[in-house]
């Protein structure tokens, strides 16, 4: 799915927050927990440390801040948000919905809200619907939330997935501006791929039981191989795509965001588009893959750094479970204000 997003008016982001739990988990104490050490973990990831959130926090718990923080940021109170989407594959519960729990502890009495399960993907396939139910006049100020608790659901006697993983939360409004804001979105899918990166159990094709449990299939199973080659593969292409249909030249992207996953295939995706690296953010040196998370703590980072100036161009591409693969080109504006 590709589309360009300027036929119905512009739709921005106006205000933008990230939380992560307190508690970080170098790589010298996962060395202490399975076969790993430090220096291969740097080496083959670029990952340094993780935050891991407490037994009794919850994805609600995490997202709860950096939604209060991107609400702020936008203005106006709780109750002129009239839809709320929450990306995540690991939601409070199954239901009700880790977005309706979040609208009622925030106050959002006209809010529609859903959770929506597209792996580290999610939070980009959510602000691309979100932007269209605003663009389309079916909501007026959507409220976005990107975020997993990936610490809960890994198991951590296997090296090869729980060095990889963290947790933490992003959180962006979104709503009409008079100019600037979102340009284009491409978005896809290819289930053959599922089995590459999934839970076998816990859901209707395999109900948990004693036996899923002892056997640990309601632990995330990666072929990380599989997964790092189709990674690599469709940052390019996607951000290709969505630059080509929004007309824009890779030179003039003035801040990437990539999926943060793994530093060696970040580096790959921006040499191969010919990004330099000092438009490339990376943190997940200190977050790990926070899913759909990533994108949203990423953008937060790069602001506090002060690196997304009003009239920018900021190209997120996501990828993950699903197989799935996303990316939005937006012109960034603060408070719906552009550069001059
Ligand atoms: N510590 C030490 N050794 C390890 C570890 C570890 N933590 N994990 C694996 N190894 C070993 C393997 O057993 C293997 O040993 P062998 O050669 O004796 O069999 C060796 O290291 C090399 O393993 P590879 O899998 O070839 O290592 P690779 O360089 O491919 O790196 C990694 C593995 C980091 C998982 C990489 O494949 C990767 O990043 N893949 C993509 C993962 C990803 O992005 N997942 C997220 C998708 S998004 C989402 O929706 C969640």
């Amino acid at each position: 799915m590709i589309g360009s997003a300027t036929s119905n008016g512009r739709v921005s982001i106006t205000g933008l927050g990230c939380h992560a739990p307190e508690r970080v988990l170098t790589n010298d104490e996962l060395s202490k927990m399975v076969d790993t050490s430090d220096e291969w973990i740097i080496e083959r990831t670029g990952i340094r440390e993780r935050r891991v959130a407490a037994a009794d926090e919850a994805l609600s718990d995490v997202s709860l801040p950096a939604a209060k923080d991107a609400l702020e940021q936008a203005g106006g109170d709780a109750a002129s948000i009239d839809l709320l989407i929450v990306a995540t594959v690991t939601p409070d519960m199954a239901f009700p919905s880790t977005s309706a729990i979040m609208a009622d502890q925030l106050g959002m009495k006209n809010a529609a809200a859903y959770d929506l399960s597209a792996g580290c993907t999610g939070f980009v396939y959510a602000i691309a619907q979100a932007h269209s139910m605003v663009s389309a006049g079916l909501a007026n100020r959507a409220l976005v939330v990107g975020g997993d608790l990936l610490s809960k659901i890994v198991d951590w006697g296997d090296r090869s997935t729980c060095v990889l993983f963290g947790d933490g939360a992003g959180a962006v409004v979104l709503e009409r501006v008079p100019q600037g804001g979102f340009l284009g979105f491409e978005l896809g899918a290819d289930g053959s791929g599922g089995s590459q990166l999934y839970i076998p159990a816990g859901g209707s094709r395999e109900p948990t039981s004693a036996e899923t449990v002892a056997g640990g299939e309601h632990y995330v199973k990666m072929n990380g191989r599989e997964v790092f080659k189709f990674a690599a593969r469709v940052l390019v292409e996607s951000a290709e795509k969505v630059l080509a249909n929004s007309g824009v030249s890779v030179e003039d992207v003035d801040v990437y965001v990539p999926h943060q996953a793994n530093v060696r295939i970040i580096e790959h995706a921006r040499k191969k588009l010919g990004i330099p690296e000092e438009r490339t953010v990376v943190n997940v040196d200190r977050y790990g893959n926070t899913s759909s998370g990533s994108i949203p703590l990423a953008l937060a980072d790069a602001e506090a750094d002060g690196r997304l100036k009003p009239g920018e161009l900021v190209l997120m591409t996501g990828m993950g479970a699903g197989l799935t693969w996303g990316s939005a080109l937006i012109e960034w504006t603060a408070n719906g204000k552009v550069g001059s």
